[in-house]
């Protein structure tokens, strides 16, 4: 059989509010042009993000019910440690209410100012948690992950050379940790591969610096090595995964991704005094070493969700349902970043509004007009969320690709919620030069993407 099926079926539902396109504009205005602030039973298809959106199996469901609450030492704990190490052979593994509390701690034990540290793309909050300490974050993905038409298989993977420049340029002192992201999320949800993480812990080693992944997305970056990387298609996954882990020296994870669950994320550590530190700073703000800022039900979702995201069924049809995405807007014309990633499709958005310029937000015009046509909600990944302020002209400085990412939530979307989301970005790519830029009424410094608001340019 070539069909791909979603391999679940559903047994419980959640109704969706259809609106109008003249309701949907007055949505727009009061959100001031964020979708953000949008009220999210307002949205009809939501692909803002992949984050904590994943519908849970009855198994997850079943754990849900069997957390124990203790405070310390809960079953719950046990059963999740034992998962995390069975997998990614840490011997030190703490518990964290998402990533970003992982990436707080890790940077408060690693960074500093003076510090340097290289990613292939650091996503926002790892950025902002670096920036935070005083340290500097650095992005050296290699030349083809800046180009939305390359084809190279591995766009995630960060550039050799590029990290020996930098580690020779600022000195081996100043860089305290190595960084990869995989899947890359920030460079269009592109994968890393096994070879390049082996060259990044070579160069670590000659170095004497500890590699570090910030794995939210390892399970599909894992069925991406196995699809793409010469030599692996024999091997399972998890085998992948398992030797994505052991060439680290620790990793942040948020579980909202492939951890298949609403909330939670896990700090993996192979260091004992590190893990001794971070144990102790777990305690200040997140909760007891066996919890961490976490219910026991929690654990148990996350222990099985660990296990569900490496059953081959479901990785083939994750890949393949992303990818269906993207060659349905191929078809209709419209530019992505190719080749399809794990998680998510990129719309070039400096493409597809082609009329507009940086300064005139393509990305995030782009978003508004999605929402208004068909109720759907996206995010921009370009000059809203990653735009720096030159302090010397006061002008933006744009980042190298103006991308509006269509997230699919795991589990949750069926063929048919795709097939309207390609037919509706096919009518709005007809219309495009309709499209209407923004400008920036009000914006915090920091991560400014969530709360901005913005006014239509006439
Ligand atoms: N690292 C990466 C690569 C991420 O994509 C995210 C979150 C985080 C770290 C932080 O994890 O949200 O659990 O604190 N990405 C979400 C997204 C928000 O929409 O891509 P968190």
């Amino acid at each position: 059989m070539k069909t791909i099926i979603e391999p679940f079926r559903i047994k419980m539902v959640e109704p969706l509010k259809l609106t109008t396109v003249e309701q949907r504009q007055q949505i727009l205005k009061n959100a001031f042009y964020n979708p953000f602030l949008i009220p999210a039973e307002d949205v009809l298809i939501d692909l803002l993000t992949d984050s904590g959106t994943s519908a849970m199996s009855s198994e997850q469901w079943a754990g849900m019910i069997r957390g124990d609450e203790s405070y310390a030492g809960a079953k719950s704990w046990y059963r999740f440690e034992k998962v995390l190490k069975e997998l990614t052979g840490m011997p030190y593994v703490l518990p964290t209410h998402q990533g970003r509390a992982s990436e707080r701690i890790l940077f408060e034990l690693y960074g500093g100012p003076g510090k340097v540290i290289p990613n292939n793309n650091h996503f926002d909050t790892t950025r902002a948690n670096c920036e935070h300490t005083g340290a500097e974050a650095v992005d050296l993905v290699i030349e083809e992950g800046k180009q939305p038409q390359s084809k190279h298989p591995f766009k995630g993977n960060l550039d050799p050379e590029k990290l020996e420049q930098l580690i020779k340029r600022v000195g081996v002192e100043r860089v305290p940790l190595v960084m990869i992201t995989v899947t890359n999320n920030s460079g269009g949800g592109q994968p890393v591969s096994l070879e390049n993480i082996r060259t990044i812990r070579q160069i670590c080693d000659r170095y004497g610096i500890p590699l570090f992944l910030d794995a939210c997305r390892f399970a599909e970056n894992a069925y991406l090595i196995k699809l793409r990387e010469s030599g692996q298609s024999h091997r399972t996954a998890r085998e992948i995964a398992q030797e994505m882990f052991s060439l680290a020296d620790g990793a942040t994870i948020s579980a909202k991704k492939d951890g298949l669950v609403n909330i939670g994320g896990v700090l993996l550590l192979r260091d004992a005094q590190k893990a001794q530190a971070a144990g102790n700073l777990l305690i200040l703000t997140e909760g007891f070493v066996t919890y961490g800022g976490l219910a026991g039900r929690d654990l148990e979702a996350m222990a099985y969700g660990f296990q569900e995201v490496l059953d081959e069924g479901y990785l083939e049809y994750r890949i393949r349902s992303t990818a269906y995405l993207g060659e349905g807007l191929i078809r209709h014309g419209v530019r992505i970043v190719e080749p399809p990633g794990g998680h998510a499709i990129y719309i070039d958005a400096a493409h597809f509004c082609e009329h507009l310029t940086p300064d005139q937000f393509p990305g995030q015009a782009l978003l508004c007009e999605l929402y208004r046509h068909a109720g759907i909600r996206a995010v921009e990944i370009g000059s809203v969320m990653f735009g720096k302020i030159d302090p010397q002209t006061g002008r933006t400085i744009h980042p190298p690709m103006q991308l509006v990412r269509l997230a699919i939530p795991r589990r949750v979307y069926t063929q048919s919620h795709i097939d309207y989301v390609i037919e509706a970005i096919g009518e709005v790519f007809d219309n495009r030069q309709n499209i209407k830029g923004v400008r920036i009424v009000e914006a915090p410094t920091v991560l400014r993407h969530f709360t901005a608001k913005f006014a239509l340019l006439d």
